[in-house]
């Protein structure tokens, strides 16, 4: 019955959902023949990736299953060129499957990218943490868990905040509690984040990474008015940022302010991390793919919305003197895809 009502308001909402899997294969297969006018590569990027990660998925599967393997190798030869993070994306089903590839990618012996570690892991809530786990046990059959390949890659401070978010234990409930708010303030604020986060059950497990995101955020603003309420005052006023960046340094430092920032506005951090990677050469175009391509179908509306609007986004995206034209395009048509009421 659910199934049904998804299917009738794609239907009505979706427009681009209409084709199915076999008219997809055939224009994909059209696309990569150029037929009828002769190749023309805007066309197959738009066949590629004005979809939704699932119709991509079919489509590929019937494109294969029909036009057999040295189809699809020439579709892989044709798209040889743009990053790994646009061409890796299209055998994905899903969101979770796309970061958990970008994850066992990041870890590979051949390219550790602490970056991508972090970015993916201080974002998603438990619930997709849990299924990039699943996607990630698919992806590394022969391989460790998520959790233990982090585990071989990190050490100290960072290995133990990487693995309380691998453990997605958060509460997922709406509910506020002002109490316990001041409590975890009171605690943060008069010991330090060190004291807490050390080998204390009731330190970084219980109290940052457990909590629900409206709670925190609770937290987060009551810390900035602490003083009025603590018993020994002092004279400057503290933010949990501060207090972050006194008492950490470095790696775990980066983290916990990227954390800190997600849990305040996950949206508007990927807006940041849109807006920043524009104009940051090689990296930030992969960062930019990243976050498009793994928000597509979540909420990858709301990010455009803190963004500016999509006329702003696809703007910039044109703009861009950082981003292949390849990947422009592929975004634009991930955008048109993924983001009808931007
Ligand atoms: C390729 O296709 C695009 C989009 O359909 C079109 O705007 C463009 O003119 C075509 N280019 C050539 C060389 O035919
Ligand atoms: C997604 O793909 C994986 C492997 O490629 C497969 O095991 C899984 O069942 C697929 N999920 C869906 C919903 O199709
Ligand atoms: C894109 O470039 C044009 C021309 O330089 C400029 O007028 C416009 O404001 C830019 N748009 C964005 C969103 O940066």
């Amino acid at each position: 019955m659910l199934r049904f009502v998804l299917i009738f308001l794609s239907v009505n909402y979706l427009p681009s959902i209409l084709g199915s899997p076999e008219s997809d294969a055939k224009d994909l297969n059209e696309a990569l023949n150029g037929i009828p006018n002769g190749y023309n590569e805007s066309v197959l990027i738009t066949v590629l990736y004005e979809k939704t990660y699932e119709q991509r998925y079919k489509m590929i599967e019937v494109f294969r299953k029909t036009y057999g393997e040295e189809a699809y190798n020439q579709l892989w030869n044709k798209i040889s060129y743009p990053p790994t993070e646009l061409r890796r994306g299209i055998m994905d089903n899903s969101s979770a499957y796309y970061d958990a590839k970008m994850l066992f990618l990041a870890m590979g012996f051949l390219y550790y990218d602490e970056h991508v570690l972090f970015e993916i892991m201080v974002t998603r809530t438990s619930q997709e943490m849990r299924e990039i786990k699943k996607a990630y046990d698919i992806i590394n059959k022969d391989g460790m868990d998520l959790c233990g390949d982090i585990e071989t890659v990190t050490s100290g401070d960072l290995e133990d905040i990487l693995l309380a978010l691998c453990e997605a234990d958060r509460d997922e409930s709406d509910r506020v509690d002002e109490k316990l708010a001041l409590r975890d303030c009171c605690l943060i604020y008069e010991y330090g984040p060190t004291y807490i986060f050390g080998t204390d059950e009731e330190g970084i497990n219980s109290i940052l990474f457990k909590r629900n995101y409206k709670q925190l955020q609770l937290m987060f603003e009551i810390f900035s008015e602490y003083r009025m309420h603590a018993r020994l005052a002092t004279l400057e006023t503290r933010t949990i940022e501060t207090v972050i960046s006194s008492e950490y340094s470095y790696e775990e430092e980066d983290i916990l302010q990227m954390y800190i920032k997600a849990v305040k506005n996950r949206a508007g951090y990927f807006a940041d991390l849109i807006r920043e990677g524009l104009t940051d050469g090689a990296k930030g175009e992969r960062r930019v793919i990243r976050t498009i391509f793994s928000r597509a179908g979540n909420d990858l509306p709301e990010i455009v919305k803190e963004f500016g609007g999509k006329d702003k986004l696809v703007e910039s995206i044109t703009n861009s003197t950082d981003l292949l034209g390849f990947t422009k395009q592929a975004l634009i048509a991930i955008l048109n895809a993924n983001c009808e009421k931007c």
